[in-house]
């Protein structure tokens, strides 16, 4: 949902936010552009589309300066357009500012500053922040923001700099994310860590209602009362080379394929297999308040919830803990019944989920512990969570979700296994039966990945289809739904996905031989079951695509196959939502999609 950047430092400022700006293109593509400042002068390009039509358009009509803001935006006031491209500056030009998030009173605000003789360019609610700060500001750009912060509502992160007092940037947060980098004389702000990583690693995380304050002097954080905070840096173990396409096509093929040591990675420490137990250290010091939970409810959204899913049936078979699914953005306004002894799990790969956030948020004071599960460490969950497992998937820049949701499984799991042996409803022998075969999984995972072709010649196949429906049940129900979700958002296919029990409740009236099914089909505890579904559909001329390690008892029932390892039946979601990743990649490339940066999403929702 739009992404910042600014820098101050020795660097020519184009270049360091244009690369940065291509890092952080996930966050939202449909406009951007950069602001320097040179002397008393600033110099502005902005475009309608994407960080390449800016780069571009500033190789036609150079710019240059000393310091400078840069952005990249998804829309949520005003029709992608040059004219609501950020930056935005107010009547004079004076102050030029980038944004993130919502301002929800902008329209009182704009009409105030209409009246008190400010002309509005745009139609975008970011502009009245430039706005405000011109009609608090007397010198200092800080003290303007500190006044203007006063009577924003909403979510939002910003920066803004002024050649009236120079050489400075100021940034402030109440929502949605905003870091600050710290290299060698030179400091950044930017939405996420990705694009300063090529620059500096050690980083400070603004919590909300911060400002920072960079400048030649140095770095300064206030609150939003203007009160002086100190801020720790922290120094981040991700590298540049993780956010490199490194020879894949695209970032979400590289990410596909990261999947096997990601898992690894996630299991390398914890697992300890002669006494069955898995080493969660993070969760420890709340040991006794973790057994005692009467419940988990596990909030999260998209691919998150799907993972939530699989938590769920780890969670019920292997901890005996009775365990709710839920989406953040339902679950945020209905009057739920929560007690102390419930325990929460929030999922999120970036941390920065609104819903996610607000559905936490309401629950504070009246659960059990908080437990998150995320990807980006210093992010707004991890912060406001009380426990935290990070997952071990390193950034992710592909916005289809692929290796932070294997990663999510792969802790879900550890969790289950944890919880199973501290609430002593786990034998230890069923414990390392499971250990073991999650320990072969990162292997398995490579086997399929390195016989993609029988996929890929499916996936050109069908290439031409426009409507798909995913079954599967028991733990493969939550892998058909994110199979349908990564083919819907980045080949725009209509797909289904459905519990395979419930289609003769409705959705069978689909089928018809122009709905392929792809068929989620392990052998397990209902593999008899979804074979009668399968049939429901063979006899309705359907086709039917089953993903299966059990080719032979399904050889006369469906009409092509694609073979997975077999495993142990909880363990199965780590292998079936591969071919179905790859499905989704290759129709999508296939068809000329914008595979990375799929039409109308982002990477993080960082509004409601
Ligand atoms: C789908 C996808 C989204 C996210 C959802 C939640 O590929 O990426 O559905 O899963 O927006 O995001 P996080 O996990 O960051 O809370």
């Amino acid at each position: 949902m739009c992404g910042i950047i600014g820098y101050l430092g020795p660097k020519s400022p184009v270049n360091v936010l244009l690369e940065g700006l291509k890092k952080l293109e996930y966050r939202g593509y449909d406009s951007a552009g950069l602001a320097v400042v040179k002397g008393k002068e600033i110099y502005l390009c902005r475009v309608k589309g994407k960080i390449k039509d800016l780069e571009a358009n500033l190789r036609a009509n150079p710019i240059d300066g000393h310091y400078g803001l840069g952005h990249t935006r998804w829309a949520t006031h005003g029709r992608p357009s040059e004219i609501n491209a950020h930056p935005h500056r107010d009547c004079e030009g004076n102050i030029v500012v980038v944004h993130n998030g919502i301002i929800e009173n902008y329209l009182s605000l704009k009409e105030r500053l209409i009246k008190n003789g400010h002309v509005f360019k745009t139609e975008t609610d970011t502009e009245v922040i430039a706005h405000l700060i011109e009609e608090n500001f007397s010198g200092s750009l800080e003290e303007a923001v500190i006044c203007a912060v006063q009577s924003m509502e909403g979510s939002f992160a910003f920066a803004c700099l002024s050649p009236l007092d120079p050489e400075k940037i100021v940034g402030a947060r109440s929502g949605p994310p905003l870091i600050v980098g710290i290299g060698e004389e030179e400091y950044f702000l930017a939405s996420d860590v990705i694009p300063i990583l090529d620059h500096t690693r050690r980083v400070v995380f603004m919590a909300d209602q911060e400002i920072a304050i960079l400048s030649r002097d140095g770095l300064k954080f206030f609150d939003f009362s203007g009160q002086p905070i100190s801020k720790v840096s922290t120094e981040l173990n991700w590298s540049p080379l993780m956010v490199e396409k490194r020879g894949f096509k695209h970032f979400m093929l590289k990410e596909i394929y990261e999947q096997p040591q990601v898992v690894r990675e996630t299991l390398s420490e914890a697992l300890s297999l002669d006494f069955g137990e898995v080493n969660l250290p993070e969760l420890e010091a709340a040991k006794d308040r973790l057994k005692e939970c009467r419940q988990a409810v596990i909030i999260a959204c998209g691919t998150s919830y799907h993972a939530g899913l699989i938590g769920q049936i780890m969670l019920e078979s292997l901890a005996a803990l009775p365990t709710r699914v839920e989406y953040a953005s339902e679950f945020r306004y209905r009057d739920i019944l929560i007690s102390p002894e419930d325990l929460i799990i929030a999922i999120s790969q970036s941390g920065e989920t609104a819903d996610t956030l607000a559905a936490i948020r309401g629950l504070k004071g009246k659960s059990g512990p908080l437990l998150a599960i995320c990807n980006v460490p210093g992010s707004s969950l991890v912060r406001e969570a009380e426990l935290t497992l990070l997952t071990q998937a390193g950034p992710e820049v592909g916005v289809a979700a692929t290796k932070t949701f294997s990663a999510q499984i792969a802790t879900l799991t550890l969790l289950a296994l944890w919880l199973g042996r501290a609430r002593g409803g786990l034998e230890k022998e069923k414990a390392i039966e499971i250990m073991l075969e999650l320990q072969r999984i990162p292997h398995r995972m490579e086997q399929i990945l390195n016989n993609k072709e029988r996929v890929e010649n499916l996936a050109y196949r069908f290439s031409s289809y426009s409507h798909f429906l995913y079954l599967g049940r028991w733990i493969s129900y939550p892998v058909a739904l994110e199979g349908a979700l990564k083919l819907k958002e980045i080949s725009y296919i209509h797909a289904e996905g459905y519990a395979g029990g419930e289609m003769k409740h409705g959705p069978i009236a689909l089928i018809d031989e122009k709905m392929p099914t792809l068929a989620v089909i392990p052998k397990d505890r209902v593999f008899e079951k979804m074979l009668s579904n399968i049939n429901e559909i063979k006899a309705r001329d359907g086709i039917v695509i089953a993903l299966t390690d059990n080719q032979a008892e399904l050889e006369n029932h469906v009409d092509y196959f694609l073979p997975i390892p077999s495993t142990h039946p909880l363990l199965s979601p780590f292998l079936t939502v591969l071919p179905l990743q790859l499905f989704a990649y290759t129709i999508a490339y296939r068809l000329g999609a914008d595979v990375d940066q799929p039409r109308n999403l982002a990477k993080s929702v960082t509004v409601e």
